[in-house]
């Protein structure tokens, strides 16, 4: 549920889905589930029908599919991780996949640290091999995590046993897969994809998707506010007077930004957030947080209703952090 460019994580993977005609959604629940169940509820305001699969002891990504086999039933299937964003988007791939042959598609992206994904070697337009978190050089072609299955995947987790890190793999899966004869289609994904696994990962994907917002003010923006660059300004926010937005930045409904506050490049600020007299840059702030500092904060995620005040008598050249909810910093 965590927020880029102030839409939940999650949605992106929804809204994937959705846009490629994919409207029963089995959403695998683990023990963390917040917020999950409110925003999605039925899914009918998304125009999607969503089931909840409970998972309470999580064992890998297999073994989230695996319970969920009922719900698929025999139907070809698309399998989104939670954490997982991407530019490109998919209809034609699903038609392609629904009149294939292929038991499986696999989507490949070139990465500079493949010993932090499952790997694909690929040669001649073929699958030889899929890794799970290669310890040696296999290929740079990582796996993205969406994946198209037809039920014949089922049969090929029945052999799983847990990895070391005591997971189901999928990537095992679809070995197994490919050595009993199934065939394993692959697109190489073009545009970006984002595994926002840490917290650099997750204010790149922001950056990213706020490369391409769109301008949008709905909110009151006072005379002597300096705005440049693409900035939406959602209802019933306020920005204050000796203010600077420097866009790409995202501030969402009911705000108070400002007086003498700057906001720069790829910062996402979200609802009921307070920010007065601090500078911020490439940074997510969650709903309900107050920043009141003559600080400099940069590349840091600030979880909700959190406070960072500060007693004003130093001025750093910038903070960084990752600040979880409810949290008070003094500085
Ligand atoms: C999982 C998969 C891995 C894939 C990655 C994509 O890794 O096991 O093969 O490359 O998702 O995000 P995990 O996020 O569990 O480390």
């Amino acid at each position: 549920m965590l927020p880029i460019a102030n839409k939940p994580m999650l949605m992106y993977g929804l809204d994937q889905l959705r846009g490629a005609g994919i409207k029963e959604i089995g959403v695998v629940l683990g023990p963390l589930q917040e917020g999950i169940l409110e925003a999605l509820g039925d899914g009918s305001k998304f125009g999607i029908k969503v089931t909840y699969l409970d998972q309470p002891d999580p064992k890998g990504i297999a073994h989230a599919v695996l319970i969920s086999k009922d719900f698929l039933e025999d139907e070809p299937f698309a399998v989104h991780l939670g954490d997982n964003l991407l530019k490109d988007r998919i209809p034609s791939l699903v038609h392609e996949f629904e009149t294939s042959d292929a038991d499986a598609t696999v989507f490949v992206s070139r990465v500079k640290d493949p010993t932090r994904f499952g790997v694909v070697l690929i040669n001649d337009g073929k699958i030889l091999k899929l890794v799970e978190k290669p310890k040696q050089y296999v290929s740079d072609l990582a796996l993205a995590g969406l994946y198209f299955f037809r039920s014949s995947i089922f049969n090929a987790m029945a052999k799983l046993k847990p990895s070391w890190r005591n997971e189901l793999e999928i990537t095992e899966a679809i070995q197994n897969l490919l050595d009993s004869g199934g065939k394993i289609a692959y697109h190489e994904i073009t545009g970006w994809w984002k595994d926002t696994g840490r917290p650099e990962d997750i204010l790149e994907a922001n950056q990213l998707v706020l490369s391409d917002l769109k301008p949008s003010i709905k909110g009151k923006v006072d005379e002597g506010v300096a705005i440049a660059g693409n900035i939406e300004i959602g209802e019933g926010t306020i920005v204050r007077k000796g203010t600077t937005l420097r866009g790409p930045v995202v501030i969402g409904e009911k705000s108070e930004i400002g007086p003498e506050t700057y906001i720069g490049p790829y910062t996402s600020v979200g609802s009921k957030v307070r920010i007065a007299r601090a500078e911020i840059e490439n940074s997510i702030i969650l709903d309900g947080t107050t920043i009141d500092c003559r600080e400099r904060i940069v590349d840091s995620i600030i979880g909700k209703n959190s406070q960072i005040t500060s007693n004003g008598n130093h001025r750093p050249t910038g903070r960084r952090f990752v600040v979880g909810e409810s949290t008070f910093v003094s500085l």
